[in-house]
């Protein structure tokens, strides 16, 4: 079973999922990443569910255009859109808040 690894605030959350699953789907039922996962559309809509990929990126689809319209530029830094990845190999994601503030503002 893939392991998600999720960070964010400083803290490190761990946990096995099943193949296939969504994390917004999951926070939506208030199992692992909840509470700690920020989303709100789970549509592709509102960027609110934004992480960093730091592992595992090479091996999930290629963006689809929600994501590539809501991150743009931010998906050269490794942005993708939580609610629109279906996790099926171990991730490492990051969270970082908020995702509108540049980098060491
Ligand atoms: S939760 Fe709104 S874009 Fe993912």
């Amino acid at each position: 079973m893939p392991v998600v690894v999720f960070r964010r605030n400083g803290e490190v959350y761990r946990d096995e999922v099943k193949e296939n699953t969504n994390l917004v789907v999951r926070a939506g039922i208030k199992q692992f990443p909840y509470p700690h996962l920020r989303y709100e559309c789970g549509m592709g809509k509102c960027a609110r569910c934004a992480c960093r990929v730091l592992a595992g990126a090479e091996r999930l689809p290629p963006p689809n255009w929600k994501e590539k319209k809501q991150l743009g530029e931010r998906l050269g830094e490794g942005y993708r859109l939580a609610c629109q990845l279906w996790i099926e190999h171990d991730i490492e994601l990051e969270q970082i808040e908020p995702l509108e503030q540049p980098a060491g503002a």
